[in-house]
């Protein structure tokens, strides 16, 4: 009896220390979201991340553009290691689409985008450059790779659905590109590039500098978050693989503030910022509210 007793009591004893500590962990973890620890953006950090990016005088980081390179056989594989690209199509191009043009469901065509200039810089192997021409844009893609140049001007002639409108592709920087395509494009799109390059106030400088007044910019990308760190690069590319492995540096992201703050200096007003969270069973995308992992964001160039 004593000896049951004895046990009883250590049970219990192990119940309320369980349960104290769960209740601690709890209103530790609620604080934390309180005070936004997940969005690491002291502003220090970033007007040090823009400091140091200033010193160099392009947005090409080689190494990166060499990893990408490397990637050009997989690159139109819908389901290699690029997937997460193919299917991001399905909500990247209706965002650009209503960002440019605004009509009511009954006025739509299949061209909806027909007569507007695009440019996609970043265009890789011509994903989402492919996509939007299919709908009507007038696509210009730049890469800093010269591979995967090469090889969006062989895909974009195997699709019969692009082969009257097929996409111009360049392998240029957005800095060299915009010295001749001043105020030229109806509109800008970096999609899952900006994390990838060296001196972003210049990437983003120039963006904007090739979009005409009233034209609207748009980027998708991973936020700088510990959430990011851990759902885009060690879950992503060491775990579940969907990602290649290297693809990203946690340093090279970019919060949403911090991109407000470019663009606002460039005289764009941001008009939208969704979440963006990937399935990775069923290969789809979703907007959110949340923007802890990644975002899309949409500004227009106001003059
Ligand atoms: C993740 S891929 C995205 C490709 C494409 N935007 C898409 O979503 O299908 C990133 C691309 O950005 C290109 N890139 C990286 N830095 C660049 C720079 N500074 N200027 C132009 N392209 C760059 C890489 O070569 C690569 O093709």
């Amino acid at each position: 009896m004593p000896f049951l007793a004895l046990v009883a009591s250590f049970i219990s004893m192990l119940y309320n220390m369980t349960a104290t500590i769960l209740r601690k962990s709890c209103r530790a973890f609620k604080d934390v979201l309180k005070n936004n620890f997940f969005e690491h953006q002291l502003l220090t950090s970033s007007s040090n991340m823009l400091k140091d990016e200033r010193t160099t005088h392009t947005t090409v980081d080689p190494a990166d553009v060499e990893g990408f390179s490397k990637l050009m056989k997989e690159w139109w594989e819908p389901n290699g290691q690029l997937k997460s690209l193919h299917s991001m199509n399905l909500v990247r191009i209706p965002l650009i689409r209503d960002g440019l043009v605004q009509c009511s469901l009954t006025e739509r065509n299949i061209k909806p985008l027909k007569d507007k200039t695009i440019l996609d810089v970043g265009c890789g192997g011509g994903i989402l450059s492919e996509g939007l021409a299919r709908i009507g844009a007038i696509v210009t893609g730049i890469d800093a790779s010269k591979e995967l140049i090469d090889l969006a001007n062989v895909h974009k002639d195997l699709d019969p659905r692009i082969a009257e409108n097929k996409p111009t592709y360049i392998h240029a920087t957005v800095e060299d590109h915009v010295n001749n395509f001043k105020n030229y494009y109806d509109g800008v799109v970096a999609s899952e590039v900006i994390e990838h390059v060296n001196n972003k106030e210049l990437f983003v400088k120039s963006c904007v500098t090739s979009l005409k007044p009233g034209g609207r910019i748009f980027f998708t990308t991973p936020n700088r978050t510990r959430l990011s760190q851990l759902g885009a690069i060690f879950l992503a590319e060491n775990i579940l693989r969907i990602v290649p492995r290297g693809t990203h540096q946690y340093e090279k992201f970019i919060t949403p503030n911090e991109l407000t703050f470019l663009l606002e200096r460039n005289d764009c007003h941001v008009e939208a910022i969704y979440g963006l969270f990937y399935h990775f069973i069923t290969n789809t995308w979703q907007f959110i509210g949340p923007q802890h992992l990644m975002y899309a964001l949409q500004a227009v160039k106001l003059k």
